[in-house]
């Protein structure tokens, strides 16, 4: 029997606490008007309480079960990405696992940044097409805001980060017509360390000193992110450009026959750059970063929520999606809702 990977649950949850660009003018030293401009954000959701990654990942991943009609001992693996784990170690995977209240289905934790969902996606397809495991949870999670340099210091990254979750479950099902049926179709998977260090959280890590962290160090702002802004905008407009062009070669559907585009979301003035490279009419690109900010690898399966929500988003759409961050990594994936 020939399986396909079909996407039949999806969920997602933000923490309710909403903090508009003018609840930052009044600790950051910015300005409503210079986030919007440079990014289109107007709002993002923070947690301001002891609520955990895992917590927020708890409900985004109870959401997807159930709307994939299952239970949750029906799952047999859960893949986590995340950059703002709970813990150090173990994975934030695990503490999920545990909340969900199953016991020795395999956790795996990834730590791709923005393109965690991408990544996680495609490591899903092809546990379910070897015929392994049949029901995959999919988590990308994030609590930035317990980690911003939230003095006017860290203005350029604090601005642009929200908190939230999503969650996906991805199933094997028999394959009977690959155009028609419901499925991941390709995914294409890339990274380049020669850059890990323009965006990237410095402290504490083990190539850091003795005790992974020095007072220096803190003083410094070392454990909050830092990012070379324009460097970044220049390789993620690229890079998404033409790894959407090649998954869709891959695919072999032409982008005009695409239905949606779920991109990233870490700045609209990326998505809309790429949709006029690409000719993509931008009534087709879904963005949700006006009221979240970038939520890291939370944001496609969180904007895949929205889009199912408010009805855009139909089963048997065909769905193009692509990601940069940090790594830097990226990737794009086709398949059909
Ligand atoms: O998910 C993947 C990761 N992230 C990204 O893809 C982000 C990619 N980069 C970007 O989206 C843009 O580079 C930013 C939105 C982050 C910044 O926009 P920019 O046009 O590259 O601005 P800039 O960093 O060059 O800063 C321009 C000015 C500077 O002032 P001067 O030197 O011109 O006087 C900054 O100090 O804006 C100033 N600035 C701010 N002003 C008000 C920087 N941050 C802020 C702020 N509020 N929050």
């Amino acid at each position: 029997m020939k399986y396909r990977s079909e996407i039949t649950g999806v969920g997602s949850y933000v923490p309710p606490k909403v903090f508009t660009n003018f609840d930052l003018e009044k600790i950051l030293d910015t300005t409503d008007e210079w986030i919007q401009q440079r990014t289109g954000i107007i709002e993002r959701h923070w947690v301001d309480d002891e609520t955990s990654n895992s917590d927020l990942g708890l409900e985004a991943s109870l959401l997807a079960i159930k709307n994939a009609g299952l239970d949750k001992k029906d799952i047999d693996m859960i893949i986590y990405a995340t950059l703002s784990p709970d813990h150090e170690f173990p994975g934030t995977g695990c503490f999920l696992q545990a909340k969900l209240g199953l016991h020795e289905i395999a956790v795996l934790d990834i730590r791709q940044q923005c393109t965690g969902f991408i990544y996680a996606l495609s490591i899903a397809d092809k546990f379910i097409l070897s015929g392994s495991h049949k029901n995959i949870l999919i988590v990308g999670s994030e609590i930035h805001s317990k980690g911003l340099d939230k003095t006017p210091r860290g203005r350029n990254v604090s601005v642009l980060f929200g908190d939230g979750a999503g969650a996906v479950v991805v199933s094997r099902k028999e394959l009977l017509d690959s155009k028609k049926d419901s499925r991941v179709i390709a995914t294409q998977l890339f990274a380049d360390g020669a850059f890990a260090k323009e965006l990237w959280i410095e402290a504490p890590g083990v190539a850091c000193g003795n005790d992974r962290i020095s007072k220096e160090m803190l003083d410094e702002g070392l454990q909050y992110p830092q990012m070379n802004g324009k460097t970044v905008f220049v390789h993620a407009t690229k890079r998404m450009a033409e790894c959407l062009g090649s998954v869709c070669q891959e695919a072999n559907v032409n982008l005009a026959d695409v239905d949606l585009f779920l991109f990233h979301q870490a700045n609209l003035r990326i998505n809309s750059k790429v949709a006029e490279m690409l000719s993509i009419p931008e009534e087709k690109i879904f963005n949700t970063i006006q009221n979240y900010g970038n939520t890291t690898a939370a944001t496609i399966p969180l904007g895949m929520d929205d889009a199912i929500k408010a009805g855009v988003l139909k089963k048997g759409m065909l769905v193009a999606s692509a990601a940069f961050g940090s790594g830097f990594t990226w990737g794009s994936a086709v398949f059909r809702y």
